[in-house]
């Protein structure tokens, strides 16, 4: 998951405020400038303009206004001035500076996410034990290939509820993947309620839909009845501990929720439950929030991109029915086409927004083609990773969704989803906001995520027949997670060859 939901709405308050002087390319003859249309206040108004009046992504502002275009003349780097604040705009994925001197992720956000690990500072004591609450089971992934029975026992129930009936794509995703969350043992154990009863309700399903949407409209201040709104999140966390209680209290010990509350020292007790305070119930919120809802819009880009391309959908049907790995021996671990699949979504469609930054707290070193300059803190480190995924360098066909772009990454024989996926990998950046030397942020429900998708689309290829009508994939305007302009809708049936698994 992440937060500031394309970065543009947070600069917004620097729009009014002068450039301290003019002209100022602040690296001359090492690091390219762009200079913007405006003297006095650089990018900032007409990234305003574009990103918030028109709706579009912050990736293509920066393709429109020239910036993109001059980094990648000039080593993959470029700066700009956002009002008074110096932008370092990165067009490459490859680290340029230690977590060390970075600002938190989801900087001074506490309101909206309580103690959530993100708001904190690198070096804050609990945020080791607060990581290893998510990663000891999702990052693992022994823990991961134990709940493939259970993802797939789920997963066929739901569609088996779904089949027949012609549903919104946003909609399937969201609801498979909250049920299927819900009920794998292990993980968040909601079986006495679980997360789809909260999205379909009145009261809570608004903002556990468009949490992440939600909460960068607080962080622009341009909702003002957004915050209020998104403190529901606090009475929904609250009803959902309460009413799934036996259910938690009887969870295996991977069990996140419970993790959290012996990170906290507390018995899992109602008592404990009724007397958690904001701060810990926001934190637990996100949690619960991040573990549904990123890889249900990730797997709407999956099942947008696969049914694009029949090529793919082909080798994915093909590979399903043969029990895996289209008939040949696989080697434990090696990425199969739906991983393939579903890597190369999480690429292009990015599942994340466009263009990510976070703010510089110290001066630091940079080396660019040789030469040091140094970056004042205060600054803002932008990524492009919509545009960097697409990395013509690194990937064969950077605009397309092929699955030999992920091919063109796997370094040897023993490439397995985890080791595409480790921290020292940066050539897809969906899971870090910016890429910091050895990523310690990286996000850790990341293996988790990719799997449960793969062997979501191998259960519904293995055993349906799909088809979708209406889904546009260019990206949705004034959306803050990138979401299909349009994500129309899916139908499947249950192919009369493969044997009826028995009602749920
Ligand atoms: C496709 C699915 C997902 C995507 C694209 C995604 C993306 C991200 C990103 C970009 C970050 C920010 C990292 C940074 O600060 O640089 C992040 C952090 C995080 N994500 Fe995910 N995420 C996904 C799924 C999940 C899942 C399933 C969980 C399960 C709990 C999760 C939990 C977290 C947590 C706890 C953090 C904070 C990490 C930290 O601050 O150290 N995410 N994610």
């Amino acid at each position: 998951m992440t937060t500031s939901a394309d970065g543009r709405r947070a600069v917004l308050r620097d729009t009014a405020v002068a450039l301290p002087q003019w002209p100022r390319a602040p690296f001359p003859g090492v690091i390219a400038h762009h200079p913007g249309p405006s003297r006095r206040h650089g990018h900032a108004p007409a990234f305003h303009e574009a990103t918030v009046v028109r709706g579009e992504s912050a990736s293509h502002y920066f393709r429109a206004s020239g910036i993109s275009a001059l980094a990648e003349e000039n080593g993959g780097l470029c700066t700009f001035w956002m009002g008074p604040r110096l932008g370092l705009y990165q067009i490459t994925n490859a680290p340029l500076v230690g977590e060390d001197v970075l600002a938190p992720s989801t900087d001074a956000n506490r309101a909206l996410f309580g103690d959530f690990m993100g708001s904190m500072p690198h070096d804050h004591p609990d945020r080791p034990s607060k990581r290893a609450a998510v990663e000891r089971s999702l990052g693992s992934a022994k823990f991961v290939a134990r709940l493939e029975p259970d993802v797939r026992r789920h997963t066929a129930d739901h569609l088996r509820l779904v089949a027949g009936r012609e549903v919104p794509l946003d909609d399937f995703t969201l609801t498979l993947t909250a049920y299927v969350d819900s009920v794998i043992p292990g993980v968040l154990d909601l079986t006495q309620r679980p997360l789809p009863e909260y999205l379909d309700s009145a009261e809570y399903g608004r903002v556990v839909r468009g949490f992440f949407d939600l909460a960068s409209d607080v962080i622009s201040n341009d909702n003002p009845g957004a915050m209020r709104e998104f403190d529901v999140i606090v009475p929904f966390v609250r009803d959902l501990l309460t009413a799934n209680f036996e259910a938690l209290a009887e969870a295996p010990a991977a069990n996140l929720i419970r993790r959290y509350f012996a990170l906290w020292e507390l018995p899992f007790t109602r008592r404990s439950v009724a007397a958690l305070d904001t701060a810990r119930i926001k934190e637990l919120g996100t949690i619960i929030v991040a573990t549904y809802d990123t890889t249900a819009l990730s797997l709407m880009w999956a099942l947008g991109y696969v049914e694009s391309d029949p090529q793919v959908k082909a080798a994915l049907t093909a590979e399903a029915r043969a029990g895996g790995k289209d008939g040949r021996c696989p080697r434990a671990g090696s990425p199969t086409v739906a991983d393939l699949a579903v890597l190369e979504a999480v690429r292009l469609g990015g599942s994340n927004p466009s263009a990510l930054w976070r703010r510089t707290t110290e001066a630091f070193t940079l080396n660019h083609r040789g030469v040091a300059v140094t970056v004042p803190p205060g600054t803002m480190l932008w990524l492009d990773r919509r545009q960097a995924n697409r990395d013509p360098a690194v990937f064969p066909e950077p605009c397309r969704f092929a699955p030999a772009n992920i091919e063109a990454i796997v370094r040897s024989e023993r490439e397995t989803v985890s080791s595409l996926l480790s921290r020292g990998r940066y050539e897809i950046n969906s899971f870090s906001m910016i890429n910091a030397e050895r990523n310690p942020r990286k996000c850790p429900g990341r293996l988790f995520s990719v799997r449960m998708q793969s062997i979501v689309l191998s259960e519904l290829y293995g055993h349906y027949t799909v088809s979708t009508r209406g889904v546009d994939l260019r990206l949705r305007r004034h959306a803050s997670m990138p979401r299909p302009a349009c994500p129309g809708t899916i139908t499947i049936h249950r192919d009369t060859g493969t044997p009826r698994e028995p009602k749920r």
